[in-house]
């Protein structure tokens, strides 16, 4: 496994990270998991494009450009050898003596980076969710560091026998713990809309465009729990989970739904890509 931290490469699990690194003490930056396939980087595009909004989000300028990003992830894989692996690129603030304020004094971004192999999944049977309350604050659009309330959200759902957790805010269905997440309705794709509550996942963001692709009716809507007994089928999506099958939807008693949940209807979804 192959490390990057500001410049050099590094094993990732020695290198030595400073105490009062803002990264480390607040929490303060933002990452991206990019997915490489045959060594290629898959999305790249997308993915330096969301991590330049996210920066812009929490006001830490940019330390390379897009075509430095790149730079930096081709030597990184190439330095590894490694080519179905993930690719994870994180952007703190920097190093400075702790206080909330934004260092006064101006300081370099730390940038740190990891390549791991990623294991071939093989076949998968569907998956299960685990609802539970969405605890997360109400700028999920950026992709920070922060990640306690989906730690502990993904963990419940594995303590439950589940893949992922079903993350409900204000009684409609949100995303996953770290997955968008997706219905079928009627011959009819339905995913949240990009707002404020959910990460405008790159995976997401293909299966859009292969729907506008292949004629699949999409609407971006938030559905309510009570709805799920409508529902055909349902997936979710990630650079990790990539595109998930769900069979199963275990409740939560704060959260209740309309009728009990019954096992939901497998109905895979076939892509045929024409290359
Ligand atoms: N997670 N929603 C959340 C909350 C996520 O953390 C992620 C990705 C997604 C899917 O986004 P994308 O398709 O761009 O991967 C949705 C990454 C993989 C992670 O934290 O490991």
């Amino acid at each position: 496994v192959v490390g990057y931290y500001n410049g050099q490469y590094v094993n990732p699990s020695e290198a030595a990270i400073a105490i009062d690194e803002r990264g480390h003490e607040f929490g303060d930056g933002i990452y991206e998991v990019i997915r490489v396939y045959g060594g290629q980087p898959f999305l790249l595009e997308w993915h330096i494009e969301r991590l330049q909004n996210s920066l812009n989000a929490i006001r830490i300028t940019s330390p390379y450009d897009a075509n430095g990003y790149r730079e930096l992830i081709q030597n990184l894989l190439e330095k590894s050898g490694e080519t179905e692996a993930s690719i994870y690129l994180q952007i703190t603030r920097g190093s400075a003596v702790r206080n909330h304020l934004f260092p006064a004094a101006e300081i370099t971004p730390n940038v740190s980076a990891v390549v791991r192999p990623v294991p071939d999944k093989g076949e998968q049977t569907p998956g299960k969710l685990l609802m539970q309350p969405d605890e997360r604050w109400a700028n999920v659009y950026i992709k920070t560091l922060n990640l306690l309330p989906n730690i502990i959200a993904k963990q419940a759902a594995h303590d439950a026998g589940a893949d992922e957790a079903l993350l409900v805010r204000d009684g409609k269905m949100i995303e996953s713990a770290s997955s968008n997440l997706w219905f079928v309705r009627d011959g009819e794709l339905i995913t949240a809309p990009t707002d404020r509550y959910i990460l405008p996942g790159i995976t997401r963001r293909f299966v859009l465009e292969l729907a506008n692709e292949l004629g699949i009716p999409v609407r971006e809507e938030k559905l309510s729990v009570t709805e799920l007994s409508s529902i055909d089928a349902i997936f979710i999506t990630g650079t990790l989970s990539e595109i998930f099958a769900i069979d199963t939807v275990l409740s939560h008693p704060d959260l209740p739904v309309s009728t009990p949940l019954q096992d939901v209807a497998p109905h895979p979804i076939v892509v045929t890509p024409d290359t």
